[in-house]
Parts: C-alpha cells; sequence; structure tokens
C-alpha cells in the first residue's frame, strides 16, 4: 500500500487463540479502511497461523516471540509502539490478557502493549469457563479501569464444542471500535 503522512499506523498483536486464523481477514478488513497495518504474534499464535501470511498480506515484517533485534530496527516493539495510531490486541489468550493485566513484558506483543503511547483495544477469544473464570474477569476489569477498550466476547459455538460466550466478536466491531478509537484520539 502506498504511506502517505495522513496513513494511520495500527499494530496487531495475535496471540494463541484457535481464532488467530481469523486475525488474517482482520488485517484485509483494516487494510479496507486505508490503515497500515504491521502484525506481531506470540509464540503460540505462530503455531496456529504462520508469520509469513501476515507478511504476505501487510508486506511488513513480522516478529514473533521473545524480543529481539531484527535487520529492520533493533526496538521494534518501541518504534511501533511509538508509531501506532492505535494497538490491537486480536485474538487476545487469558493469558495475554492476564499479563497485560498486571504490566507484564515477556515477549513482543505484551511489550509493545506496555509501551504503547497510543490508545489499545483488546478483543478477547477463549473458552467460556476461562472467560468466566473470576481470574479472567478481574483481569478485564483491571485493563478496563486503565482505559484500556476491552471488548465484549461473542456467544455461540465455541472452536471446543462448547456453546457460550467466549468467541472473538465479529471483526466488524473491532474495525468499528478501532476506527471510533482513532477519531476519539
Ligand atoms: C487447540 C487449542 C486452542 C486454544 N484456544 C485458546 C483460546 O481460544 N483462547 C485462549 O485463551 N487460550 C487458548 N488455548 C490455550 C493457549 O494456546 C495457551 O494458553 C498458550 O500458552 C497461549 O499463549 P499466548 O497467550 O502467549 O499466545 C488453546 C490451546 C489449544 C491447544
Amino acid at each position: 500500500m502506498k504511506e502517505n503522512k495522513a496513513t494511520k499506523t495500527i499494530v496487531l498483536g495475535v496471540t494463541g487463540s484457535i481464532a488467530a486464523y481469523k486475525a488474517a481477514e482482520l488485517v484485509r478488513r483494516m487494510q479496507q479502511q486505508g490503515w497500515d497495518v504491521w502484525v506481531m504474534m506470540t509464540e503460540a499464535a505462530a503455531k496456529y497461523v504462520g508469520p509469513l501470511t501476515f507478511q504476505a498480506l501487510t508486506k511488513h515484517p513480522v516478529a514473533v516471540g521473545k524480543c529481539e533485534a531484527v535487520e529492520s530496527s533493533t526496538y521494534q516493539h518501541l518504534d511501533l509502539s511509538g508509531r501506532a495510531a492505535v494497538m490491537v490486541v486480536a485474538p487476545c489468550t487469558a493469558n495475554v490478557l492476564a499479563k497485560l493485566a498486571h504490566g507484564l513484558a515477556d515477549d513482543v506483543v505484551t511489550a509493545t502493549v506496555l509501551a504503547a503511547a497510543g490508545p489499545v483495544v483488546v478483543a478477547p477469544a477463549m473458552n467460556e469457563r476461562m472467560w468466566r473464570n473470576p481470574a479472567t474477569q478481574a483481569n478485564v476489569k483491571t485493563l478496563k479501569e486503565r482505559g484500556v477498550l476491552v471488548l465484549d466476547v461473542g456467544e455461540g459455538e465455541l472452536a471446543c464444542g462448547d456453546v457460550g460466550a467466549g468467541r472473538l466478536i465479529e471483526l466488524e466491531h473491532i474495525v468499528a471500535a478501532v476506527a471510533q478509537t482513532m477519531k476519539e484520539g
């Protein structure tokens, strides 16, 4: 995509949920808004979708796992977190939600969120029992109190076969939330 000064940079952190495959379509939907999307992934996420998928879609390198110096930038987590109009984590696992609530930064996704200079939008996805667990709900509450936009989960059939709350919210809702956050920021 052609970059100009008005192009908004979105950093999308993808984590190790079965819904990670939906992040590829999310990238396309964000690009249709004219946004320049950069993807980073946890090590677990890379087991569900290959980084090459995101690299091909975004035409940008994809950082995975631990923070490491890469050819393009030694401080990629800081460079991108400083430039992002909005940092989005979708899908966000129960594990990453907990890490974010506690300020952990042991991989490129969590380190970038911790260093984010702008708004953060999180779209959780997990099994219903994980979602309803008081620990997860306390983490959601903590993040909301800090100004993180934690989106609702969807309800319906879950990948594990259960029916209930925990699905990744529909992609159009994520895109709309990011657009609204941008407008407010
Ligand atoms: C098939 C499968 C699907 C999973 N889906 C989810 C999920 O949707 N949400 C979640 O929070 N954890 C899920 N997990 C567990 C996470 O993959 C696990 O907690 C992992 O350590 C998360 O790593 P990350 O948070 O660093 O990405 C799943 C595990 C397996 C084996």
